[in-house]
């Protein structure tokens, strides 16, 4: 199934490198071209030997060559053609220096030269994976474009158990067929997306906002374009890259993130609203610092314009509106309430009483309820997958238009 493929395996140095043979094998296996690369750490848990013999081809760990008459811009020639470089296992350090376009092997100068898609299989402690650095780290590389697959939970080499294992080659060769042949089920339709929260302006220096990071609505945006949608995100301020391959429209408050979604409304096949959009803001924007006084400070605060129940009044009849709602109690009977009130087609719940779900985690477990009375349950997992499941679950609904 990956007759003339030309795959670039990166091999770094973790305990799962050994887990790379098998892959290789695999690889070849299915008919692909393989080149290994690995950075001189890898080269401690397996022998250059072992992976160059199963891919047929000489395993490279540095820019310079051997001998000084060979050539050395392999690295730059690697990255033209190969039609996908694959890291698996990928550090915590290959991963930081991926980020930060460090090019200190062969594996990382091929990456930085690299013009074909990469796959990132990060494989390392279960605290080391969940340390911030990672977290940010692996955010930066999927605004690269770069496709992140999650390693699994079980047993680590540590003695400890947690998320960090580098999931069974035969995973990493079906997620690589996956890419390379994929579905493109969303191709024809428009995604008008909002995410993140929104800033309401107190006086030039504060604002009223809250706890929402876009983790949520970014992933959707990013599996949306690779599913072949038009995506336009209209985004309030949060800290993560700003993805490529579709528009990005940046707001702050919810009067521009309304006027945002007005003015791109009427192109979208489908709109959903992920942003957590501040219900109030103060009633006037101070020019001028407020100074501090010794008597409290009473801010009055005006209803902002609720943006999706304005698009549901706008809705044509073959566009699908869906909307998100963050409840702490009864989730699902105000849900429901929303639902009709804003004229939605379907409503994503996230309970907040459930742990590991709604803001500031990377996990979320949610419900969807349609208006026709149907439910799907998308049981917890990564934001990405939940992503994923979303977008998977709308699929007929739109191609039914
Ligand atoms: O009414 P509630 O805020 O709970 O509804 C949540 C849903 O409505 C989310 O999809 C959110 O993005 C959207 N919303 C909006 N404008 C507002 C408030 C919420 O678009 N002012």
């Amino acid at each position: 199934m990956l007759h003339d493929v030309f795959i670039l395996l990166g091999v770094t140095g973790s305990i799962a490198a050994y887990k790379s043979a098998e892959l290789v094998r695999l690889l070849r296996k299915a008919g692909a071209r393989v080149q290994v690369l690995m950075t001189p750490d890898a080269t401690r848990f397996v022998p250059p030997l072992t992976l160059g013999t199963l891919a047929e081809s000489e395993v490279l760990t540095t820019v310079f060559p051997e001998n000084e008459a060979g050539s050395w811009t392999k690295h730059i020639t690697l990255g033209l053609s190969a039609d996908l470089l694959v890291i698996a296992p990928a550090t915590a350090q290959t991963i930081a220096k991926l980020a930060h376009g460090f090019c200190d092997s062969m594996l990382t100068a091929t990456a930085l030269a690299a013009r074909c898609p990469v796959m990132v299989c990060p494989a390392m402690d279960h605290d080391m994976y969940e340390h911030p650095a990672t977290r940010r780290n692996l955010e930066i590389l999927r605004g690269y474009g770069y496709t992140i697959i999650e390693p699994e939970h079980g047993a680590l080499a540590s003695g400890l158990v947690g998320k960090g294992r580098l999931p069974e080659p035969v995973h990493i060769l079906e997620a690589i067929q996956a890419f390379l042949h994929p579905e493109k089920p969303l191709v024809g339709e428009h995604l008008l997306l909002t995410a993140g929260p929104t800033r309401e302006a107190i006086d030039p220096v504060r604002y009223i906002s809250n706890h929402s990071t876009g983790t949520m609505g970014y992933a959707l945006a990013r599996t949306a374009r690779d599913w072949g949608a038009e995506v336009t995100l209209v985004t309030g301020p949060v800290a993560l890259p700003r993805p490529a391959g579709m528009r990005v429209v940046e707001v702050t408050s919810a009067e521009e993130m309304n006027q945002a979604v007005q003015a791109h409304l009427p192109v979208a096949t489908f709109m959903v609203a992920a942003a957590a959009v501040a219900d109030y803001a103060p009633a006037t924007v101070s020019v001028q610092k407020i100074k501090k006084k010794d008597e409290d400070l009473h801010l009055a605060l005006r209803k902002t314009p609720d943006i999706l129940y304005n698009a549901g009044l706008k809705k044509q009849p073959d566009q699908i509106l869906v909307g998100f709602a963050l409840e702490t109690n009864d989730a699902e009977t105000h849900a429901e309430r929303k639902l009709l009130r804003k004229n939605l087609d379907f409503i994503v719940v996230n309970d907040l009483s459930i742990p590991g779900a709604g803001f500031g985690t990377d996990t979320n477990q949610v419900v969807i309820l349609g208006r026709d009375g149907c439910r799907h349950e998308l049981p917890l997992a990564d934001k990405q997958s939940i992503a994923a499941g979303v977008l998977r679950f709308l699929v007929p609904f739109l191609g039914r238009r």
